[in-house]
């Protein structure tokens, strides 16, 4: 369970970029978090495994506190595959980045090895693993991001912009792919046919606030809702 209460937090520049922000997911769940640029949807998932710190209120994962002293556990139970890539992968060579969070966990060399190379086989990264990830494509990198994080096994997974950057069969590839996944799902999207396939549950976000949150199937069919925060209905839905 996820739990956030009257979160705010402002960037040292004196933007708020949160103001009050309330919610809850259900373990097991899948919900989407949708708003136009700037609403504060990435500041928001960025507290999540203890990037950022909340300014006052509060977010917990299982009862555990997003700060500071809580980074290893919640790192442990909570995948991150950030908005830009280049924020998540600095290491030498592809393989390397996926192994660091499982050696970084102790995990024995034999398995994590064996689940790195199914998950990059799955990407169809295999044979790119000795290059440096700074060298990869935009949507290899977005796969490599993806890698290094579904090898930890986390029990919630947060994606911020999932299919930017992937081509129409690797999109589809994904929307599998995560939706075989048994964990708790949270993914901020401005690709709302890919929240409409993947999330039961949305939430509205626009100026640092939750607007709106119910079922995906309700929301995402409210056009004057969506247009009142800056948004359109799914491709599918657009006449
Ligand atoms: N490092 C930063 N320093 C100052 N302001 C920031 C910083 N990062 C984001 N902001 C501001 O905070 C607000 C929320 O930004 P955030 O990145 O959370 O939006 P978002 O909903 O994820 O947008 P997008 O859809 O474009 O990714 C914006 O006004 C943005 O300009
Ligand atoms: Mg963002």
């Amino acid at each position: 369970m996820i739990t956030v209460e009257r979160l705010s937090f402002t960037y040292p520049d004196g933007t708020k970029a949160l103001r009050n922000v309330s919610l809850s997911i259900h373990s097991g769940e899948s919900a989407g978090i949708i708003g136009a640029n700037g609403a504060g949807k990435s500041t928001l998932v960025n507290h999540i495994n203890g990037w950022l710190i909340p300014q006052s209120g509060s977010m917990t994962v299982d009862g555990i506190k997003c700060l500071k002293t809580n980074q290893e556990t919640l790192r442990q139970k909570v995948g991150l595959v950030f908005q830009n890539p280049d924020d998540q992968l600095f290491m030498s060579s592809l393989f390397d980045d996926i192994m660091f969070g499982p050696d970084n966990l102790g995990i024995p060399r034999e398995k994590s090895e064996a689940e790195a190379e199914r998950l990059l086989r799955e990407f169809g990264l295999w044979e790119l693993r000795e290059k440096p990830p700074s060298r990869l494509s935009q949507g290899q990198k977005r796969f490599a991001a993806f890698a290094g994080v579904l090898v930890m096994h986390p029990s919630v997974l947060v994606m911020d912009e999932p299919t930017s950057d992937l081509d129409p069969r690797n999109r589809k590839k994904l929307i599998s792919l995560v939706s075989s996944l048994s964990s708790t799902k949270i993914t901020v999207s401005h690709d709302l046919d890919f929240i409409w396939d993947t999330c039961r549950k949305v939430f509205i976000m626009n100026n640092g606030q939750i607007k709106a949150q119910g079922p995906a199937r309700e929301i995402l069919v409210n056009e004057t809702l969506l247009e009142d925060n800056g948004l359109e209905l799914p491709l599918r839905l657009q006449r």
